[in-house]
């Protein structure tokens, strides 16, 4: 969208001032343009006109953004609102969104990992022939393993048996260590397995191809047992690689867990089985890596020796990495007086996803209070607090209904590290 266009929009507005859907769309456009300090003109120009509309989510959203554009800019609100503002006209502020940024000390690093010298690129294309689309993303790397807080278990085992046999390929054989079979991420929802699978991949760079399990079944339904084959021939082309399975219980579901009889979901499985066992004969290098919110779903024959045959448990964030998911998500906001110790001592139970929801439902208030107030007033403790008011940890039913596999069908110990975790948390 030029410069041009959405002059024209705005002299559009002039002639429809009451129409909401229109002036929201050009703050959309301004925002896009980096324009944020018009959005926010605009979008208060909405507030003003629909103020007693309660369901104006979509106009917080994008005042949020506008905001948090502004802050990565550097710039200071200024300029005032149109005229038809009413009482939020004066939206003028000296607030320094650079200084508020550096009170949370370092932010977590985003570097771009180097590319990975000897692998080419080129070689593994991230669609194939006779489908027409990409079945998995061959990933640019952005998060690393530094950027995953906590789970310090994890990365310990996820280095011993990925990274470091993929740097030291050569001494991992001498070692006769398995270069074979995989490895399956499980726990709650929300909790870093496909961050942490993503950190993986930054620190494999090009060597790393994610494909997401729904997204197979939703766009190639009837065709899935055809592109899993391609996925892994892509994979073994790129090999020595990761290939990571996100969602797997989608297409390695029980067939005791389905309502109807679904043939093609066997056939499915199947081939996935296929695929690993031949991976397992060639030994080429191909290492998988898959994760589910669902294990006890999963049919057992993938978990089979040479199969997804380690289970590794994603908890719940402890304290300090709560610590350093909120430190995240703040980073990019204006803040005044943000506490993240306390707020990791209270929200024990809380998914990496309910810690991103507190700081954005904080951030709404806030937005809520500059707009009555006329000024940007910066996320402090007091709405905070009132966001964790209405979030509760999601985590907690996903424990409950992993407490009963445990006691009820651990018989060849597959969950002894949940066990653990459920005894020591009083829940066994
Ligand atoms: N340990 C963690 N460190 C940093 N961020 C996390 C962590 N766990 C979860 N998150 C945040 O929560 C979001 C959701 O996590 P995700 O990996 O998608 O969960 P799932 O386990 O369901 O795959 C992530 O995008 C990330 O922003
Ligand atoms: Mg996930």
């Amino acid at each position: 969208m030029n410069a041009a266009a959405i002059d024209g929009l705005l002299a559009a507005l002039e002639k429809l001032p009451d129409n909401v859907p229109l002036r929201l769309n050009v703050a959309r456009l301004l925002i896009q343009a980096g324009r944020h300090t018009e959005a926010i003109e605009q979008l208060n120009v909405v507030l003003a006109i629909d103020a007693d509309n309660a369901d104006n989510a979509d106009t917080i959203q994008l005042l949020m953004d506008a905001s948090a554009g502004l802050s990565t800019q550097g710039q200071t609100v200024e300029g005032s609102p149109a005229p038809s503002a009413g009482p939020n006209a004066q939206a003028a502020s000296d607030f320094d969104w650079h200084r508020a940024e550096q009170e949370l000390g370092p932010s977590l690093p985003a570097p771009f990992v180097e590319d990975h010298p000897e692998s080419d690129p080129q070689a593994i294309s991230g669609s194939t022939e006779g489908t027409g689309g990409a079945l998995f993303d061959i990933d640019r790397p952005v998060v690393t393993l530094a950027d995953v807080g906590g789970l310090d278990d994890v990365k310990t085992r996820l280095n011993e048996s990925f990274l470091e046999p993929m740097r030291n390929p050569e001494v991992a054989k001498a070692f006769g260590k398995s270069l074979r079979g995989g490895l399956l991420l499980y726990g709650p929802p929300g909790c870093g397995k496909t961050f942490m699978a993503r950190a993986v991949a930054g620190e494999l760079g090009a060597s790393f191809m994610t494909a997401t399990m729904t997204d197979i079944l939703d766009k190639y339904i009837g065709e899935t047992e055809k592109n899993l084959h391609e996925i892994f021939q892509a994979a073994r082309r790129a090999a020595p690689a990761v290939l990571f399975l996100d969602e797997i219980d989608s297409v390695a579901t029980k067939r005791s867990a389905l309502s109807g009889g679904a043939a093609w979901m066997r056939q499915t499985v199947n081939q996935l089985l296929l695929e690993l066992d031949s991976m397992d004969a060639q030994n080429d290098g191909l290492f998988v890596l898959a994760a589910t919110n669902h294990p006890w779903d999963i049919d057992t024959a993938l978990l089979r020796p040479g199969r997804l045959d380690r289970m590794l448990l994603v908890l719940p964030p402890d304290r300090p990495a709560r610590e350093a998911i909120l430190k995240h998500h703040f980073s990019s906001r204006p803040i005044a007086g943000i506490d993240v110790k306390k707020i990791a001592a209270r929200t024990e139970d809380f998914s990496g996803a309910d810690l991103e929801h507190v700081v954005t439902s904080a951030a709404e208030k806030a937005m809520m209070e500059s707009l009555r107030k006329g000024s940007v007033q910066a996320i402090s403790m007091s709405h905070v607090n009132q966001a964790l008011k209405d979030i509760r940890p999601s985590t907690r039913a996903w424990l409950q209904s992993a407490r009963n596999v445990v006691e009820f069908s651990n018989s060849n110990g597959s969950y002894d590290e949940l066990g653990q975790y459920l005894r020591a948390r009083k829940m066994l």
